[in-house]
């Protein structure tokens, strides 16, 4: 067993703090005690008619032939619909959809539900003329602007594809996953505004496009209005494109799509270099993220201020910014920026002006926060908020605790909520007004949804055990495959235990029966909630021309939660120096994106590999966290522990002097 699992079991058995719901809250939460006792034919049947309206209704609940399961088969409906046109309809126009805060200090637009409709119908026009239809794929490289849910809704108008790609990865990555889904148009924006600085998205678009010849149309949004060259007959500038378009509805139907029908790719990174194309498709994944939001956020539509502070480029803002809230009809906050531009205090202060009710966050944030110290919330009037949020990564008691006493004022309820890409939506969460609350547990899973603990045989721990996460029963918006890859699809989640989704994660049961998650169990690491492989590392590192041989594996890190170790092999007469470590850096971050940039990195003359070849990663994170070492009889050469050892120790010393 690994240190950090053995302190995640402590923690269980230690941490006695509980939390039952207020009052007050409880009385009119959205959800109740007796969801629970809902079958799970029962419960997700209602879910499908009362969230979603259709064109033509479902005759079949769901299909399941393992792998592949299918969900409200018959329907015909239309996600944008859904989020937009019938609210407007039903009189709903006027509400607010989007406050948006741009990064720049004073920079605000208020987005209703008619504005969002006018822009989505006059985008999609635009794309039509263009080429776009049902089936094209679009990517989307964009910042936090209105105009990309704008530009992701006007896709699903039309019944095309999109896969949105995070704006701070590379052109290399935004390529390969252009190449991947084979998209014929690329939406982007001149730059973004991050901390002040101006991040060039066309001209990494620029690059991307270059290594992608399908995409024949790029549209670009006038972000920041600095200088980007733009290419005659490809290049067309988003203002140009939607003037004169219509934006009456009736000149661009929503198309009906059947319940299966792709909605869009969300590349992940696995335990391969490769990143995964993880397929959502369109009833299904909207009931999911819309029956999950409104009950574990207990959204009031007409009371709430609703706020995400995820990146809509990662799954958290498709399902819990753009989909799921859209759908519920919730006003939301949308926010371009970073926590700590221009002070420290800019989420209270936005907090504060838009009377948010609801805050969603990253537990990784909530330890910036910490650091920072409560002074910076202590100067806003945060009283508005009654319900918050985490997700991402195991929430550390201490950081769940404060999170509920310097930003909910020692009285609101905190969601610990557990969840993949893969999944599409939120799966093991405690219900607001019913779960007692147990800091650093996610609690129970979601009410038709059926999670276990299995050990390595597959047989399923009672409470107090720990072993594997696994789903015994399809959920509506789990994953329909990896794109093109069947064989990896089944053998991610299928192949160790039969007919049942392995999440990849560890977890263990209490004796209540609530879930402890205890991180991946495989070789992906989770930076600030971010998901990337230790191979993707590895594999941009060597293709440095110094480097002969890379292994990489994480440690513990006080605010990232995990930060990346690269141990690096030069090859022969390469030098390692101060200069060769930050630009081994630099070029990972060209590669894949500064996210995934080491935190350290280890010169080693060898690395420790078993006698079959295979780096021992388990090893080097006991070196990278310093502790001491498990067996090392199966190593070809235990000698280079040694070595690594030293040189960890001396990497480690130099950091603290500068
Ligand atoms: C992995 C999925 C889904 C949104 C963001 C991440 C970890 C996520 C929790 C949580 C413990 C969590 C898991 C999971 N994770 N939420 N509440 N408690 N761990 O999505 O990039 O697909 O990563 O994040 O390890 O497998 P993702």
């Amino acid at each position: 067993m690994s240190t950090e699992t053995q302190h995640a079991i402590d923690t269980m058995l230690l941490e006695e703090r509980r939390y039952p719901p207020p009052e007050g809250f409880a009385a009119r939460a959205n959800a109740k005690a007796d969801i629970y006792d809902l079958g799970f034919e029962e419960f997700w049947e209602r879910e499908g008619r009362e969230r979603l309206s259709w064109f033509e209704p479902f005759t079949e609940l769901y299909r399941w032939d393992p792998p592949y399961a299918q969900w409200y088969l018959g329907g015909k409906l239309n996600v944008c619909f859904n989020c937009v046109d019938r609210h407007v309809a039903a009189g709903h126009g006027g509400k607010v959809a989007y406050y948006w805060e741009g990064e720049p200090v004073g920079e605000r637009r208020q987005i209703t539900y008619a504005d969002l409709q006018s822009e989505v119908v006059r985008f999609a026009n635009a794309l039509r003329k263009l080429g776009v239809r049902r089936g094209t794929p679009v990517a989307i490289y964009m910042g936090m602007v209105p105009e990309l849910p704008v530009a992701m809704l006007a896709c699903t108008r039309l019944g095309a594809p999109h896969t949105v790609v995070f704006g701070g990865f590379s052109a290399d990555s935004l390529a390969g996953r252009m190449n991947d889904m084979g998209c014929e148009v690329l939406i982007t924006q001149d730059e973004a505004w991050r901390r002040g600085s101006r991040v060039p998205l066309k001209q990494t678009a620029d690059e991307a496009m270059a290594a992608a010849p399908a995409v024949r149309d790029c549209v670009v949004l006038r972000r920041t209005g600095g200088d980007v060259p733009m290419r005659e007959g490809r290049d067309h500038w988003w203002h140009e494109l939607v003037e004169g378009e219509s934006d009456d509805p009736a000149s661009c139907p929503c198309e009906p799509m059947s319940s299966e029908d792709l909605l869009f790719l969300m590349y992940t990174s696995g335990t391969t270099a490769k990143p995964k194309g993880i397929v959502h498709t369109t009833a299904g994944y909207l009931c999911g993220v819309a029956a999950t939001h409104y009950y574990i956020f207990d959204l009031k539509p007409e009371e709430d201020v609703y706020w995400c502070a995820a990146d809509i480029g990662w799954i958290t803002g498709h399902s819990y910014i753009v989909y799921g809230p859209l759908c519920n009809l919730a006003t939301s906050v949308l926010y371009e920026g970073t926590p700590d531009y221009p002070d420290k205090d800019r989420w209270w202060e936005i907090v504060e002006r838009y009377g948010v009710t609801i805050l969603y966050t990253a537990p990784t944030a909530i330890r910036s926060h910490m650091k920072w110290g409560p002074e910076y919330a202590r100067r806003h009037d945060l009283s508005s908020l009654r319900l918050l949020g985490s997700v991402g990564e195991p929430i550390n008691p201490e950081a769940w605790v404060w999170y509920r006493e310097h930003i909910g004022s020692d009285r609101t309820p905190v969601v610990d909520t557990w969840w993949q890409t893969e999944t599409g939506m939120i799966l093991i969460s405690p219900l607001p007004g019913v779960t007692t609350l147990k800091p650093g547990s996610a609690t129970k899973p979601f009410p038709g949804v059926e999670a276990a603990v299995y050990d390595e045989h597959g047989n399923e721990v009672g409470p107090g055990g720990g072993g594997y996460l696994v789903l015994k029963r399809p959920w509506p918006a789990m994953l329909r495959g990896i794109f093109g890859d069947d064989e990896r699809y089944r053998d991610t989640y299928w192949s160790r235990y039969e007919n049942t989704y392995f999440a990849g994660d560890g977890a263990r049961i209490d004796r209540d029966g609530d879930f402890w998650l205890l991180g991946r169990v495989d070789d992906v690491m989770n930076v600030s909630g971010h998901r990337i492989s230790t191979i993707e590392v590895e594999s941009a590192l060597v293709d440095h021309p110094d480097v002969a041989e890379a292994a990489v594996c994480s440690r513990k890190d006080s605010t990232t939660g995990e930060a990346i170790v690269a141990y690096v092999t030069l090859k022969a007469g390469r030098e390692p120096s101060v200069k060769k470590l930050q630009e081994l850096r630099d070029h990972v971050a060209r590669k894949i994106g500064p996210i995934a940039k080491p935190a350290n990195v280890v010169f080693t003359p060898e690395l420790p590999k078993t006698r079959s070849g295979k780096i021992m990663r388990r090893l080097l994170r006991d070196i990278a966290e310093n502790r001491p070492l498990g067996d090392t009889t199966t190593l070809a050469d235990p000698a280079v522990v040694a070595e690594i050892q030293s040189r960890a120790a001396e990497e480690k010393a130099q950091e603290a002097e500068a």
